[in-house]
């Protein structure tokens, strides 16, 4: 088994890489372009074994991504390179319209080149696993949750390009016939997270005694998961899934984001205490512009197809991921010095790129 993901050194990425890498038997090709999100530090622990390999290029490139494919001959893609963070989409948006639209579609066209090529039973097996979020759905009342059949109605730069690579993809696979699976998850959490998504941000502030930003009221909804729960669902999706098929991803654990602060600093008020209550950090700051209100993810199809369940529920998730930053702040402490050092981003202003 030969599986490209693009992406490899971000988040999500990783944790895929170090999952197909202890699974054994499968050659993984990692292609990142290292934006600031990427991090070699996060495949320490794979990137000394035969099977792994990494390769920097951009996903928008290609005459790269065709040079890829044909070195590499993969059975299946797992597609994760992407701009992910809203903030910065609503700062400047074109980085994300470049990696995201453009990138996915030079991609599509690179997997249909190659697969095209493959004789009847490679091209059969052939699978490009397109990795995309819950945000494309839009946002939610108190009620309810997303499906696979809920449309469209993303809100932020950010989701809108999303989900205009979920269109291309679900396209190349009506019209083409590539044989493309689309995963929608919820937000995750966990070790090896850029330092500027809430639960590593509220994590470090805290340690080091900063304010802790809550956009609003801090009463919006997110349904979290633990990553290496995704990263599970994800290989299960790539080996089990039917092409031209959607699949949720989510853990049940819906949480508004005050509660995830207020829980956060509890922890740490027992594993670093500090004399007074973490929670005093807490500072309400302006609300992110069209703030999506709640996501939810209804699973069902995931959980009854496969079986797959998340294993952490938010509780435990959140208790290992504190105690991860607590241990590993080789990992964290250059992001914090040189990348991003916690600054506000995503407010509309005249400075706002395009
Ligand atoms: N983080 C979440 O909560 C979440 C939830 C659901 C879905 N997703 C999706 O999962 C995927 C991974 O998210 P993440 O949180 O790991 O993101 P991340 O920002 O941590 O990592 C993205 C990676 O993509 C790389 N990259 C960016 N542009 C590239 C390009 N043009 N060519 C090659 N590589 C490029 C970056 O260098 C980085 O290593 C994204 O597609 C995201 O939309 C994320």
């Amino acid at each position: 088994m030969r599986v490209i993901v693009t992406g490899g050194a971000g988040f999500i990425g990783s944790a895929v890489c170090r999952d197909l890498i202890a699974r054994g038997g499968i050659d993984v090709l990692n292609i990142d372009k290292l934006t600031y999100a990427g991090n070699l530090a996060s495949l320490r622990t794979v990137d000394g074994a035969p099977a792994y390999r990494f390769l920097r290029a951009d996903v928008a490139d290609r005459a790269a991504m065709d040079e890829a494919f044909e070195a590499f001959r993969p059975d299946c893609v797992m597609h994760l390179a992407a701009e992910s963070h809203v903030d910065r989409s609503i700062s400047g948006s074109a980085d994300f319209i470049e990696t995201n639209i453009r990138g996915t579609h030079v991609l599509l066209e690179a997997a249909r080149r190659y697969w095209s090529g493959l004789s009847d039973d490679k091209a059969e097996a052939f699978r490009f696993l397109h990795v995309s979020t819950d945000e494309v759905y839009g946002s939610l009342c108190a009620d309810g949750a997303f499906t696979e059949t809920t449309s469209y109605d993303p809100n932020s730069p950010y989701s809108a390009s999303k989900a205009a690579a979920d269109h291309l993809a679900s396209a190349w696979a009506r019209t083409y016939g590539l044989p493309v699976i689309i995963s929608n998850c919820s937000n995750n959490y966990g070790p090896y997270q850029f330092p500027e998504k809430l639960i590593p941000l509220i994590i470090l502030n805290a340690l080091e005694g900063r304010e802790l930003p809550v956009y609003g009221q801090g009463l919006n909804v997110r349904d979290w998961l633990y990553v290496e729960d995704h990263a599970r669902a994800l290989i299960e999706i790539a080996a089990r899934g039917r092409p031209g098929e959607k699949y949720n991803v989510g853990g049940r654990n819906e949480r508004r984001n005050i509660d995830v602060v207020r829980w956060i600093c509890e922890i740490l008020d027992r594993l670093r205490p500090d004399g007074v209550p973490h929670e005093r950090l807490i500072t309400f700051v302006a609300d992110r512009p069209g703030h999506d209100e709640r996501y939810a993810i209804d699973a069902a199809k995931l959980e009854g197809e496969f079986g797959w369940r998340a294993e952490e529920t938010f509780e435990t998730g959140i208790e290992k991921t504190v105690r991860w930053y607590l241990a590993n702040e080789w990992w964290w402490r250059p992001l914090r010095d040189k990348v991003y050092g916690g600054e506000r981003l995503g407010l509309v202003d005249a400075d706002a790129k395009g």
